[in-house]
């Protein structure tokens, strides 16, 4: 059976780095997407409005679980790869409900791997040998480190402390068992925390620019000394594109920002940028608006990545500084009103209600 040699399947493609993936693909590379999104709270198909009348661009609303569907889709549209974004990815949200971690990131990699093998195996040579399917994972499957212990690499044994690492940590072994046992040309990559436009604001990052927009208490976990590695949601696409391109088979990468930053720190960044771009006098400085409040239950100390296997092989590095990439995200966010109003529907006013109000001042 012969593959579309440019179409490409993308999965969760209404979501934070799933759009900023859709539209950077089609701007660079041109090749026709096809996007399978359930449209959850966390998914916004105008995310990707710039793209309608765009033939080369398909929404279709869907779950991926729906074994049914998936194969219907790779009949159909005959896809060259899967770059597979779709997942529930809030910490928090897993601590509170478990459950439709382990359906979506467990059962629906487990379903998308299923029909990918099926599809994959019906092929002729060439399209076998081209075929890839890329999972996008994160480094919190690794577990937490010291203060002083050596950034993860990809040969760090796997310790997920939530439901969400562990959830992402399962699919992880699944894409690599496809792997071993039926020979799917997979590529994983783990890459560090993320920002940038879209970033559905129940994050730290654009929950922070809101709240100090709107001079709301910035509520942050435990003492602020959790710390993360932040990367630019535009290199992580770039990262994703070049594994995908040049990858090795089989392979796992991790990519990171090498911005290691105390959440306390990114917090105050966040408020003397809000304080440049929208001065208000009656307001005073922004800091002013932190508040410590009750830990998440678990709370990994520190994620650092260790990024010279994609530097190395791949010839991968990030383009932006953190700095410049929170002032620019900072900068979008308070441009960007409509879309913020878009997507605080009364389902996110509850989320935000139920996991701060059990979170007591300190
Ligand atoms: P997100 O929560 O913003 O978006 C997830 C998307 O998946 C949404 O559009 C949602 O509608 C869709 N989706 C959820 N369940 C689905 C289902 N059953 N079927 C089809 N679609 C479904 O997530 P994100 O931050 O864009 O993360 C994307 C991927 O990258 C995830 O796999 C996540 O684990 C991984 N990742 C995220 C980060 C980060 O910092 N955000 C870092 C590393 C890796
Ligand atoms: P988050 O954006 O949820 O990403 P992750 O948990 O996947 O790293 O949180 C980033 C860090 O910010 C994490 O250490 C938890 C912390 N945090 C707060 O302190 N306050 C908040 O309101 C949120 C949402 C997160």
């Amino acid at each position: 059976m012969k593959a579309t040699s440019s179409n490409i399947l993308v999965t969760g493609g209404a979501g934070f780095i799933g759009s900023n993936f859709v539209l950077q693909w089609l701007r660079d590379a041109g090749a026709s997407v096809v996007n399978l999104d359930l449209l959850t709270y966390a998914g916004n198909a105008g995310n990707l409005a710039a793209l309608e009348g765009d033939s080369r661009y398909r929404l279709v609303r869907g779950d991926i679980c729906d074994a049914d569907l998936v194969a219907g889709l790779l009949r159909d549209h005959r896809p060259r790869a899967i770059v597979h974004f779709a997942a529930e990815s809030h910490v928090d949200r897993s601590i509170a409900d478990p459950g439709a971690f382990i359906r979506t990131n467990v059962q629906g990699t487990f379903t998308l791997l299923e029909q990918a093998k099926l599809f994959w195996t019906a092929l002729d040579d060439a399209d076998r040998h081209a075929f890839r399917f890329l999972h996008v994972s994160t480094d919190e499957v690794y577990g937490s480190l010291g203060p002083g212990d050596p950034a993860f690499s990809e040969s760090t044994a796997y310790a997920p402390n939530s439901p969400y690492a562990a959830s992402k940590a399962a699919s992880d072994h699944l894409v690599r068992a496809y792997h071993h046992t039926y020979g799917l040309p997979v590529i994983t990559t783990n890459c560090s925390n993320n920002y940038g436009p879209f970033q559905f604001p129940e994050k730290l990052i654009p929950l922070m620019i809101l709240n100090a927009l709107e001079g709301k208490p910035l509520p942050v976990y435990g003492n602020g000394s959790n710390v993360r590695d932040w990367l630019h949601v535009e290199d992580h696409c770039a990262a994703i594109r070049i594994a995908l391109a040049r990858g090795r088979v089989g392979e796992t990468y991790n990519i990171g920002g090498n911005s290691e930053r105390k959440n306390l720190d990114v917090v105050a960044a966040i408020c003397d940028l809000v304080d440049e771009l929208r001065p208000d006098a009656q307001l005073g400085p922004r800091r002013k608006l932190i508040t410590f409040v009750g830990d998440r239950p678990g709370h990994d100390l520190r994620y650092a990545i260790n990024a010279s296997k994609i530097a190395q092989e791949l010839r991968w590095k990030p383009a932006l500084q953190f700095e410049d990439g929170l002032r620019k995200t900072v900068a979008w966010y308070l441009e960007h009103g409509s879309w913020i109003e878009s997507v605080r529907t009364g389902a996110y006013r509850d989320w935000i209600k139920q996991n701060y109000e059990e979170r007591i001042p300190r």
